[in-house]
């Protein structure tokens, strides 16, 4: 089978083409373009979404052009189209859904409209050089760490899928963004804290684990926002020790209690997987402590983290999450859900 996939839910205009074994035990990346409007709203420290929008419009279509130019192949040799129709921002999932929409009855493909936040823990399916098909073995936990997203899933199988918690304020990527604005970094300031947080003395400070040691499945960041505001106005400047310091004690608080949870979560369900997804999975550090942490405490569970390239928004991780959750819509009925949640 080839897909061809569209994502536009947030900043990032997205297209890709991906192909399958045929007992779908393999996909392998044929072309994943990526356009991104990330520059235009460094400066005012958050997205603005009409901005976002107007560029999805003016990118999709050389995106798509690009997108199979580049595996190849022609509109012919699409077997269906996928595209994220939630959730996201509705100027930005329009552009997306109408393009797919007009695409599917131009070209008589048919059309799977996917949930995004499957997309991102749909990244670890695809083929990379490690790995020609995914060794994921089910049960597995899920966790999604995004700009918007803390959440932590049980996987029994592609169809059996149910939530286990999230967060009840600021996902883990808006807390790196947000205590990275107030240091004066540029958005999205994930990247940069865990640059800076290499030269941090991990003992210098010490930022709270909200609600780390609770029952739930929850998570909770703004706390940790708060103190970290405290920490950043005792410095009239900050220079380069104490920044880097902070950026330590944040990625050190962050990581701590995704781990802590995930791996609380892991050991209920007594699972044989964990699979991360989402912008803030690219972090190395995050990574390292949940393989350490695993080899001390549950050995045999295998942990998967998508290539850095496929953990921020993208649309191979779109047409993927299409393969194992194929359900087709009419292309006339489809339309955007910006509220979408894990059904
Ligand atoms: O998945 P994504 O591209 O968009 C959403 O669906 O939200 O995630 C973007 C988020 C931003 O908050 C960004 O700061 C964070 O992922 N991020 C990181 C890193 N790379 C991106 N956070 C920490 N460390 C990173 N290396
Ligand atoms: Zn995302």
């Amino acid at each position: 089978m080839i897909l061809l996939g569209i994502e536009t839910s947030c900043d990032e205009t997205s297209a890709a083409v991906i192909t399958t074994s045929s007992d779908n035990s393999c996909i392998q990346l044929l072309s994943n373009v990526i356009s991104t409007s990330m520059n235009l709203h460094a400066k005012t420290g958050g997205i603005i979404p009409e901005i976002a929008a107007r560029n999805q419009i003016q990118y999709i279509i050389p995106v798509i052009d690009e997108a199979l130019r580049m595996s190849k192949k022609n509109s012919n040799d699409i077997d269906a189209i996928a595209v994220t129709y939630g959730p996201g921002l509705i100027g930005s999932l329009l552009v997306g859904v109408e393009t797919a929409k007009s695409l599917s009855l131009v070209w008589k493909k048919p059309i799977i409209p996917v949930n995004h936040l499957f997309g991102h823990f749909y990244a670890n399916w695809i083929a990379t050089q490690d790995m020609l098909a995914s060794q994921i073995q089910f049960p597995a936990i899920g966790l999604i760490v995004s700009g918007g997203h803390t959440d932590l899933i049980l996987m029994k199988n592609h169809k059996d899928i149910s939530w286990l918690g999230g967060t009840r304020d600021d996902a883990a990527g808006e807390a790196f963004d947000k205590i990275g604005r107030m240091m004066g970094l540029a958005y999205p300031a994930g990247p940069a804290i865990e640059q800076l947080a290499k030269r941090g003395n991990p003992n210098a400070i010490k930022l709270p684990r909200p609600i780390m040691y609770d029952k739930s499945y929850d998570f909770s960041f703004s706390g940790l926002k708060t103190a970290a505001m405290r920490e950043i106005q005792k410095h009239q400047t900050l220079d380069e020790t104490t920044t880097a310091n902070i950026a330590r004690a944040i990625q050190d608080a962050i990581s701590d209690v995704l781990v802590y949870k995930t791996l609380q979560a892991a050991q209920r369900y007594n699972v044989k997987s964990i699979i991360l997804g989402g912008g803030v999975s690219a972090n190395q550090t995050l990574r390292q402590t949940f393989i350490d942490n695993l080899k001390n405490k549950i050995p045999d569970v295998l942990f998967f983290a998508p290539p850095k390239i496929l953990c921020t928004d993208n649309a191979a991780m779109i047409a993927a999450a299409a393969v194992y959750r194929p359900e087709y819509a009419n292309s006339l009925e489809l339309t955007a859900n910006p509220e979408l949640y894990f059904d």
